[in-house]
């Protein structure tokens, strides 16, 4: 890769997995499956390519809606994945951080989250944010709660403080792919002057190289914040 700008964060919307599997005529939850194992080789180069923070959307609030029969394989993926899974995740090197709602996932799958989470909190080659039974909006109310419970005003930093992502720098860039352009109720307070990328590609196919072509094109983008140009 040509020397280039890199992001500090990176957040990807991981959609497609479905539409993969369908056009190999394969089921849905195989989708599921093949981009979980992307997941590990995509977050995995873009730390090897000096990438600090990676969030990444694996399940959405909305997405519980979906029939039980997905929302269990899915369940039972991230028990693979927080448990049998966790040397590997640990080879990464980074702190896995889990952003969302983690309550209303079986209690075997809570605590395997937060043994991961204790695990790694030593590690500092980066930092992995795993967004679970994760919306924006929730997320939102959430601390607009919090902050008429402690009975006081916010300011951006102190709003920002009470997000699920507290603490945590907002993302550089936003990956999707699949195709669709939109944010699917993710990171919509964060992402005020987040770049965004959206690659046709679906997530299981998405490669290395396809994340060096959106480092490239970030890279290649004038962020203003508002103010003008500089000579
Ligand atoms: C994204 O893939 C993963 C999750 C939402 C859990 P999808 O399951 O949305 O795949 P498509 O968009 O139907 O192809
Ligand atoms: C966004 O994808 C959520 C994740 C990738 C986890 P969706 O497939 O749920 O988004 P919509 O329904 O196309 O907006
Ligand atoms: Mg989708």
């Amino acid at each position: 890769m040509k020397r280039i700008k890199l992001p500090v964060h990176i957040a990807f919307i991981m959609d497609g997995n479905g539409r993969w599997a369908k056009r190999r005529f394969r089921p849905r939850g195989y989708g599921h499956k093949m981009g979980v194992q992307n997941m590990f080789k995509i977050c995995s180069h873009a730390f090897d390519l000096g990438v600090r923070i990676v969030t990444v959307y694996a399940l959405s609030t909305e997405n519980l809606s979906r029939p039980k029969e997905e929302v269990d394989e899915l369940f039972d993926l991230f028990r693979t994945f927080f448990g049998k899974k966790k040397d590997k995740m640990q080879e990464m090197g980074v702190k896995i951080n889990v952003v969302g709602d983690i309550t209303v996932l079986p209690p075997d799958i809570q605590e395997s989250i937060l043994e991961m989470m204790d695990e790694t909190s030593h590690l500092v080659r980066g930092l992995l944010n795993i967004c679970i039974n994760y919306g924006s909006r929730q997320e939102i109310i959430r601390a607009v709660n919090a902050a008429v419970s402690y009975g006081r005003f916010v300011d951006e930093q102190s709003f920002s403080s009470l997000l699920e992502t507290g603490g945590i720098p907002d993302p550089d860039l936003i990956i999707r792919t699949g195709g669709e352009l939109r944010l699917s109720n993710f990171l919509l307070y964060q992402a005020a002057y987040s770049e965004l990328y959206f690659s046709g590609k679906m997530w299981p196919e998405f490669s290395k190289r396809d994340l060096e072509k959106a480092i490239e094109n970030y890279s290649a983008r004038d962020r203003r914040f508002g103010n003008v140009q500089e000579e």
